[in-house]
């Protein structure tokens, strides 16, 4: 196991009616901007909630943040931020509402003129605006962590960074929102927490023994209660342990002292930028290719996976290991997600290479558990997704 610190800071409020504890969390001389997404909270009942909660706090709200967080729209209410003298923010929405709120945090603290620097230069920030949040989509674990992902229209970039500075204070974790998701996007937390899983554990073994049955029980945890909160978000139990899987999935502890490989992530974020799929689809689409092409250096891993949590008991390591790239493939088709690029886009021809061009561009030339996977893997593990 390699050696490491770990501190999250984040204070979880976990359980069905424990949005109105907002107002117990927020300091009582904050001016608070109230962030969301594109509505759904008008719709749900959430949002009736968060203002009951904070009655008695000044606030101004700014909705509008698109899934895929925009730069161009957060520079607008980093203008909000500054002219109303902003000090606490609120993320009430999902991954991109909490990451957009998270990158704003960042911004108003920065002193260059264009924030979009930090993102490129991959800054680690050690100051913050406060900010709490109150989730609406298990799917990211962005409520607990301090990564955000943040979308540029104008250049078709997606770009993510993160830094000691940027965890939530609070997030507060009511199952009852579970509700309202739409299909869509509960098979999408599904996957994405899943492939978070994976990210972090189909690398080496590496002597993480304690790591390694963590992350098999999210794993597990999630074949069982993902389609069953699909099949009915209104099973208060699936649901519950869905949204504290997905938490769970990164919030940083599976990833102690142990390699990390989120090649996956970085393939498919292009995915998002160049096309606008989902991006726990493109996560579908990357992996089982992935897992392929790096089928010698990751076979240990993939057949443990496939023993462990699929209970593949039969044929030789690399039987096994292929059993689970199988397995995990057809979990993604049982949960009604598409596995290739061309189910989602016909335009995909030159993909591989524009992802490629990009990753030598940035100097990205050795991502994954070993940095050893170049641009020219990345095309040709992008070329086997197509
Ligand atoms: O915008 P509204 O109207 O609120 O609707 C949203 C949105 O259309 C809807 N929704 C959310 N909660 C709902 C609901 N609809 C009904 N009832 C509810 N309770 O769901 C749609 C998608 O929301 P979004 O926040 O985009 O989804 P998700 O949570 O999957 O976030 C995805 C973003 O997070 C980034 C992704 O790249 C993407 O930009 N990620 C962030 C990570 C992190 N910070 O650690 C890690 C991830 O790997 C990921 O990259
Ligand atoms: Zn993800």
């Amino acid at each position: 196991m390699n050696n490491f610190e770990y501190k999250n800071p984040t204070k979880i409020i976990f359980g069905k009616d424990t949005i109105g504890k907002l107002t117990n969390e927020i300091p009582a001389d904050a001016k608070v901007l109230m962030l969301f997404g594109g509505g759904s909270i008008k719709k749900n009942g959430v949002y009736e909630q968060v203002k009951t909660a904070l009655a008695k706090t000044d606030l101004i709200e700014f909705g509008g943040i698109p899934a895929n967080p925009e730069y161009a729209l957060l520079m607008d209410a980093l203008k909000v931020i500054k002219e109303e003298k902003i000090t606490y923010l609120l993320a009430v929405g999902g991954g991109s509402v909490i990451d957009g709120t998270k990158f704003l945090s960042a911004a108003a603290e920065y002193e260059g003129a264009e924030p979009w620097e930090m993102l490129k230069n991959k800054e680690r920030p050690t100051k913050g605006m406060p900010f709490g949040t109150v989730l609406t989509l298990p799917a990211t674990g962005s409520e607990m962590n301090s990564g955000l992902v943040i979308t540029r229209e104008e250049t078709k970039e997606k770009l993510a960074m993160g830094g000691p500075a940027l965890f939530p204070t609070f997030s507060i974790l009511d199952p009852l929102v579970i509700t309202s998701i739409p299909e869509r996007q509960l098979v999408n937390g599904v996957t994405d927490a899943f492939t978070h899983v994976l990210e972090q554990y189909m690398t080496y073994p590496a002597g993480g023994l304690l790591q390694d049955r963590f992350a098999e029980s999210i794993l597990q945890t999630l074949i069982e209660v993902g389609p069953k909160v699909i099949k009915d978000p209104t099973d208060y139990e699936a649901g519950a342990n869905f949204m504290w899987s997905c938490t769970m999935a990164l919030n940083g502890l599976i990833q102690q002292g142990v390699p990390g490989d989120w090649a996956v992530h970085m393939m498919g974020h292009e995915l998002t930028a160049l096309f606008g799929i989902d991006h726990a689809r493109t996560l579908a689409v990357v992996a089982p290719s992935h897992y392929k092409y790096n089928f010698e250096a990751k076979k240990e891993k993939l057949a443990q996976y496939a023993e462990r949590v699929w209970n593949v008991t039969e044929g030789s390591i690399d039987d096994k290991a292929y059993a689970g790239i199988e397995k995990t493939e057809a979990f993604f088709h049982q949960l009604g997600i598409k596995t290739k690029l061309s189910e989602y886009t016909d335009k995909f021809e030159g993909t591989a290479e524009e992802i490629s061009k990009r990753f030598t561009d940035r100097g990205w030339l050795g991502l994954g558990e070993r940095q050893a996977l170049t641009p020219q893997d990345a095309e040709k593990i992008v070329k086997m997704a197509y």
